[in-house]
């Protein structure tokens, strides 16, 4: 039976009641969206631009609580541990969709 609907993505047609997986990782990593994608640089003038919380009508209802949380819970860590520091390679778990560390070693001082 032909599909009724279908959606078009960069020339690659999408047939209805076919799934997408989109990888939110990847596109945050994007050579053409960031300049050195892989390099961790909190003062890139562009680093607000990432699309971890999603975009859109259904962007993450969360994300003002989620920013807060992880900004001051990295003032309390650093607060308690000034000298915190890596002490090894991390350890990444290997799901595809959503990027997450195993083991991550530090020492503390
Ligand atoms: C670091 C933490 C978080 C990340 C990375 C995150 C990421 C996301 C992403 C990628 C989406 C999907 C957006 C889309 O479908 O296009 C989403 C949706 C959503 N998030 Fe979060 N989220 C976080 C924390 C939270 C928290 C703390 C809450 C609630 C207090 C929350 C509530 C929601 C809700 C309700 C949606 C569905 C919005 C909708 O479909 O209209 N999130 N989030």
């Amino acid at each position: 039976m032909p599909a009724t609907w279908c959606a078009r993505i960069r020339g690659k047609v999408i047939e209805e009641g076919r799934n997408v997986a989109l990888l939110l990782g990847a596109a945050n990593r994007h050579p053409r969206r960031f300049e050195r994608p892989n390099e961790f640089d909190i003062t890139r003038h562009d680093s607000g631009k990432h699309l971890s919380f999603g975009t859109g009508p259904h962007v993450c209802l969360g994300k003002q609580i989620a920013k807060l949380e992880v900004k001051w819970f990295f003032a309390a860590l650093f607060d308690r541990f000034p000298a915190i520091s890596l002490a090894g390679d991390p350890i990444w778990n290997s799901n595809l969709e959503f990027r997450s560390l195993k083991f991550l070693p530090l020492t503390v001082g």
